[in-house]
């Protein structure tokens, strides 16, 4: 009798399945609503009477429980990189010139892709079952979502098939069709509820629910577009791997295309800007992808965005407005940004307000002043900024604006323009807006990534004053905090432990979370790799010495110089030191076996890309640098190799191929 059941809830799951793929993948449904939902109440009815028969992996199953305890961080095995921009056609001529250059070669076949404006996701599926889903994060660190990618039908719990690799990673885009949108939208204004902004908003809120039940009921879909960490897979180009990942019961975009030649490419792009409105989803342009893997390794990676991809941005939406004023923002530097308030206008789905005017230069540049009509643009995620003054449209009231005559919005110091810049600044070390903006920042999630210190929290903090700097944070109390208004016993609490968890930190957040001008996330993680983890190390080095680091230009090291000459600022840190904060120097394993070696890496390579192969020699303490020169000690040869190889013959340089290669760096 068991074995009957059992044998109809595989065949009502089998069926399920069957659906979903026909549906998603194939876009050829076989049944109907009805038909699918009477199989789903069978399903579950049987399991409900035999609920030792329930597979985890059941259709029934994707509505977990509401997690209670926040979203767990994982780290991805290969950074989620993102795209470089060409923001008009000459420059999509310029990347497949850059490709065929730097490949050696007179053409490269290419695959076009649609670029989906919705949010980044990695699914990884160990021996075909889907074990967890990360959110993008900041490329390195994602958020854990399984239980509210589960809830998608069009994410298969299984893959289709058999001999599934034990690891397989797989990226791909979640997005709300625009119909979904429309409706979800809808439905919040009757029950009087925040309505979401754009499709992508709507996307990103629902994922990033702590209960399923929510995501489940928003409609999401998925395209999946690339492979990440994998094991065990042979295949050799993208357009190889999309076919795979329908076969294994992925939904791939069916406009995704293999293109020939750059002139067809550009067809392609101008075509899909052409038809962007009947397309079902949002799209913000496309993505020219090299096909071939090997030369993908090849081309290998920048910091942030692959060699071998670019995203085609389609023109930004322009809309008319006026601007009824112009008013000024301070930011954590002191750079003072005039803003202007703007008659609400809709792009694309988002309500806008006030638009960026960058700086007095550009106010003067194109005459901009209060009252004016002018056209507003939006590409992307970027900030609305105004374009154009539409001057037939002048009217008679028009006001001049010029930020000289203003004081700091925050402290009203008064404010500089420094010589060679074209930002007013202000210069009081303790505006409030600025040590306000620092301290925030020194919060956020990418740096110390302190949970609950938002916007709110740091200004009340400031206004009772505890803090009145960054090291402060790290002497409040429980008591302290438990007095003061919205702060309760558990608030207190939790604020105390996540400072005590933040002390614990690495170099690249701490550097980061300091706000030196100039230092990103990126320029952090380069200074780690130099100074092998030591803050100290880092203040002692001279301006020479920090331009000399490959990555490091002049603005950066002087940025760094300022920032360890001010006495404050060693105060700071000292005080952060003495109050706990411990670098973790596990990021780092230098082993210094390569000191004052130089290295230059040609070639395509099996195991490992260019940017890794230079990682590793860095650790060791080695210098890669991307010319043969005398100084060269070591040429890194891969498949492929071209004139880099004939001049290091020439010059004696020792030359290493792939196999001597994984001996020397392991
Ligand atoms: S490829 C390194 N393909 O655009 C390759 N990305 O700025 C990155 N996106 O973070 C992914 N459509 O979330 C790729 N067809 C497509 C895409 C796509 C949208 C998103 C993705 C990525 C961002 C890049």
């Amino acid at each position: 009798m068991e074995s009957k059941i059992k044998e109809k809830i595989k065949h009502l799951t089998d069926k399920i399945n069957e659906h979903n793929y026909a549906y998603y993948v194939l876009d050829q449904p076989h049944l109907s609503d009805a038909e699918y939902d009477n199989l789903f109440r069978e399903l579950e009815s049987l399991e409900k009477d035999n609920p030792e028969l329930i597979q985890s992996s059941s259709p029934t199953q994707r509505v977990g429980h509401p997690i209670k305890s926040g979203f767990q961080n994982y780290n991805h095995s290969i950074p989620m990189l993102s795209l470089s921009n060409a923001i008009n056609e000459q420059e999509i001529y310029d990347f497949n010139q850059r490709i065929n250059k730097w490949l050696e070669q007179k053409s490269t076949s290419y695959i076009a892709e649609p670029k989906i404006d919705g949010l980044g996701v990695s699914l990884i599926y160990e021996n075909g079952n889907l074990v967890r889903a990360l959110t993008r994060g900041d490329g390195y660190t994602g958020e854990d979502i399984t239980h509210n990618i589960k809830t998608i039908n069009a994410v298969p719990m299984v893959l289709r098939g058999s001999n599934h690799p034990n690891f397989l990673e797989i990226r791909g885009e979640i997005f709300m069709l625009k119909s979904d949108f429309t409706k979800l939208n809808e439905v919040r204004s009757q029950q009087d509820e925040k309505l979401f902004a754009n499709a992508r908003n709507a996307a990103a809120g629902s994922v990033r629910q702590l209960d399923p039940h929510v995501t489940a009921k928003r409609k999401l879909s998925i395209f999946c577009y690339e492979l990440g960490a994998s094991k065990g897979l042979d295949i050799k180009s993208h357009w190889e791997m999309l076919s795979y990942l329908k076969s294994i019961g992925l939904p791939v975009n069916p406009l995704a295309k293999k293109i020939d030649s750059i002139n067809s490419m550009v067809i392609y792009h101008q075509d899909l800007e052409n038809k962007r409105e009947s397309i079902p989803y949002e799209i913000d342009g496309s993505v020219i992808k090299v096909d071939n893997y090997l030369l993908r390794s090849n081309l290998g990676e920048r910091a942030r965005s692959p060699r071998w991809a670019i995203a085609a941005k389609f023109k930004s939406k322009d809309a008319e407005t006026q601007i009824l004023n112009i008013v000024l923002q301070v930011g954590r530097t002191g750079v003072i940004t005039p803003v202007a308030k703007i008659k609400e206008v809709e792009i694309s789905g988002a309500i806008i307000s006030s638009a960026t005017l960058h700086n007095q230069d550009e106010i003067d540049k194109k005459d901009i002043r209060i009252n004016d009509y002018a056209t507003v643009q939006r590409s992307g995620d970027v900030i609305p900024k105004i374009s154009n003054i539409i001057l037939e449209k002048r009217p008679n009231n028009t006001v001049k604006f010029d930020i000289a005559n203003y004081n700091c919005p925050s402290c009203s110091s008064t404010i500089i323009r420094i010589e060679g810049e074209a930002a007013y600044r202000c210069e009081n070390l303790n505006c409030k807006a600025k040590v306000q903006g620092s301290i925030e920042h020194f919060c956020s999630k990418n740096a110390m990534n302190i949970d609950g210190l938002g916007i709110q929290i740091v200004e009340q903090l400031m206004d009772s004053n505890l803090i009145g700097r960054i090291d402060d944070l790290f002497t409040l109390s429980y008591d302290s905090l438990v007095v003061l208004e919205r702060f309760q016993d558990k608030s207190a609490n939790n604020l105390i432990n996540a400072i005590n968890v933040s002390r614990d930190t690495t170099f690249p957040r701490f550097v980061f979370a300091l706000g030196i001008p100039n230092v990103g996330q990126h320029i952090s993680k380069i200074l780690d790799i130099h100074c092998q983890s030591s803050v100290e190390k880092l203040s002692t080095l001279s301006l020479e010495d920090l331009e000399n680091i490959d990555g490091v230009g002049l603005i950066v090291a002087q940025s760094i110089i300022d920032f360890f000459n001010s006495s404050s600022n060693r105060d700071i840190l000292n005080n952060c030191f003495t109050n706990g904060v411990n670098i973790n120097k596990t990021f780092f394993e230098n082993s210094g076996e390569f000191k004052e070696k130089t290295f230059v890496i040609t070639g395509s390579f099996k195991t490992h890309n260019r940017n890794q192969i230079k990682e590793l020699l860095e650790k060791k303490g080695g210098n890669v640098a991307g010319a043969i020169s005398s100084k060269t000690n070591f040429l890194i040869v891969g498949e492929n190799a071209g004139s880099k190889l004939k001049k290091a013959q020439a010059l004696d340089i020792e030359i290493i191929d792939e196999d001597q290669l994984e001996k020397f760096i392991n």
